[in-house]
């Protein structure tokens, strides 16, 4: 009888004992095709020479030095790196070990720089229906994620939540992108007018949603509009690119795809691939010039804050991204996987969507393509597609709510940006294979 306190209680997990590239192999031998990362977290694929070897070698000569007492070479290394890839200088990063916790630490930082400028009562944080920032308490309680919410009971705080970007669902017949995209911005605007942009500290989103949605990019023109919003009203915008972030979508943040420049960005997931727990809360000068100017700075904090091995393979792995010019592979074989992906679904009776940017793709799946109606909740697809998956061993990201609460069904691939052609065949093979026994058809 195990110990562990599982994640889920009621199910057997095989156990992991080796890893390399683009495989996991359980006890038994069985090798598993990694299409996600996990969670859109192994973008080097695993047991990367440049990554162990860089942090073996920081592990040897110092794994931890509290942050409180000093600082570390792989900190400020990780950070000058990540601040030169922003497009205004002068970016400060906070480094952390998970998403939820960049997120905290982003919704605190929004918070306190209001307090700091005497805004007392800018509290709310507007975030859009169908999201997840995370499992903390101010983290969830900015997810729209209705299933990953509703066991908290009314003990989270609510804020008001807008409709997400998202074409599929709600792009209208008769109308045009363009259009969309402002309907869609605007519904930012009505909340704030609603709630008192007095009331107001920052709006949160994903430049291109993940999990909760099943990989939805935004309509082009979307967040250049809501970047102005924000403006007009003196809101902190806060990308959370936790997912779609460090290289994902073919560019190192994924908001440079949609022209605005947030306020905030948060990561974590590929920023350090897996190899150690690392997430970031990149603030641009003006919110860190505000922190340095008052009595109090930030106050803010954690054990693992900057954590010297954490940065020291977030370091390694971005180095590798950059060194070895893998940003041009998400790209390349993004539109790969993509024509793939299209080429043996796109006339599926039961997928109606396939999209996505670089190495980030999804399909969702619907019962009826004409009318986007979803399987019902008592036929279990999601879960259902990841026992297959797992069967059939393939690891990719199977979702659910995307149409609304609990249903809708969707599948996410991130993929490591070291996948090769071989990678793609086989994975089309293998959702062939599990389609036909989910939909046994
Ligand atoms: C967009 C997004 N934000 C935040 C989180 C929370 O990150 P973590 O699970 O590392 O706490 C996740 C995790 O899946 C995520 O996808």
């Amino acid at each position: 009888m195990s110990s562990v306190f599982y994640r889920n209680l009621n199910k057997n997990y095989p156990r992991a004992v080796r890893s390399d590239g683009m495989y996991i192999y359980d006890e038994t031998g069985k090798s598993y095709l990694d299409m996600s990362g996990g969670a859109a977290v192994s973008c080097l694929g695993h047991q990367h020479p440049k990554v162990t070897k860089a942090l073996c070698s920081q592990i040897q000569n110092m794994s931890f030095a509290h942050t409180a007492f000093f600082s570390n070479e792989p900190q400020e290394q990780l950070a000058s790196l990540l601040a030169d890839k922003f497009a205004e200088a002068g970016a400060r990063v906070y480094f952390t070990a998970g998403g939820s916790e960049a997120n905290e630490t982003a919704i605190k930082m929004a918070w306190q720089y209001w307090q700091a400028l005497g805004q007392h009562k800018k509290t709310k944080i507007i975030s859009r229906v169908h999201s997840y920032h995370g499992n903390t308490f101010a983290a969830l309680s900015a997810s729209g994620n209705l299933p990953r919410r509703r066991d908290m009971g009314d003990l989270l705080i609510e804020w008001p939540r807008i409709e997400p970007c998202y074409a599929y669902r709600h792009q209208r017949a008769d109308e045009s992108e363009a259009a969309y995209s402002m309907r869609s911005a605007f519904a930012l605007e009505r909340a704030i007018q609603a709630e008192g942009a007095d009331t107001i500290a920052a709006f949160i989103a994903e430049p291109v949603v993940g999990a909760s949605l099943g990989v939805v990019p935004a309509t082009s023109g979307y967040f250049a509009k809501i970047r102005e919003i924000c403006d007009r009203y003196d809101i902190v915008l806060i990308a959370d690119e936790i997912m779609c972030g460090s290289g994902r979508t073919g560019t190192f943040f994924a908001h440079e795809q949609d022209d605005f420049l947030p306020d905030i960005v948060t990561m974590a997931k590929g920023i350090a691939g897996g190899y150690q727990p690392l997430a970031a809360t990149l603030a641009r000068t003006k919110i860190h010039k505000v922190f340095a100017a008052s009595k109090s700075g930030f106050a803010h904090g954690h054990t693992y804050v900057g954590h010297a091995s954490s940065c020291s393979a977030g370091l390694a792995v971005i180095r590798t991204i950059d060194e070895e010019g893998l940003l041009d592979n998400v790209r390349h074989y993004g539109k790969q996987l993509h024509e793939a992906l299209k080429d043996a679904f796109a006339e599926h009776p039961f997928i109606g969507d396939i999209r996505g940017r670089g190495l980030f793709q999804g399909l969702e799946i619907v019962a009826d393509r004409q009318s986007k109606k979803p399987f019902d909740d008592d036929l279990k697809i999601t879960s259902r597609l990841h026992q297959l998956t797992m069967k059939h061993s393939l690891i990719c990201y199977p979702g659910g709510g995307s149409a609304r609460d609990r249903l809708g069904s969707h599948i996410l691939l991130a993929p490591p940006y070291i996948l090769a052609d071989i990678h793609i065949e086989q994975l089309i093979e293998k959702l062939q294979t599990i389609f036909a026994e989910l939909f046994d058809v």
